[in-house]
């Protein structure tokens, strides 16, 4: 399991332990966090995964490329480290990742 660091909408920090293969999106919806919607179902293809990666991480993880750059345009305010959360596999390598939900999906 590794730690993943959620920050809720509104600001709320939740740390939870996620299973290493699942994606952070997975980790969000089972867990119960608020703000990921995940309407696809992590096909990349709705936007509505997306947060901001915490300061840092981006270069662990990687900007978005592809499919998933293309898609982000159409999320809310997207930013540089911006990502769509069903598309980052959890790996050890990212024990204490900390992402924020936006306070609007696409
Ligand atoms: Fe739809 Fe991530 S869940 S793009």
């Amino acid at each position: 399991m590794v730690k993943i660091i959620y920050v809720e909408p509104d600001g709320t920090e939740r740390a939870v332990d996620v299973e290493e293969g699942h994606s952070v999106m997975e980790g969000a919806v089972s867990n119960g966090i608020r703000g990921i919607v995940a309407e696809c179902g992590g096909a990349c293809s709705c936007a509505t995964c997306h947060a901001y990666v915490g300061d840092s991480w981006l270069d662990v993880i990687g900007a978005a490329e592809g499919d998933e750059a293309d898609m982000l345009e159409f999320a809310h305010e997207p930013q540089a480290n911006s990502r769509l959360t069903c598309q980052i596999e959890v790996t050890e390598a990212l024990e204490g990742l900390r992402v924020l939900i936006p306070d609007e999906q696409a």
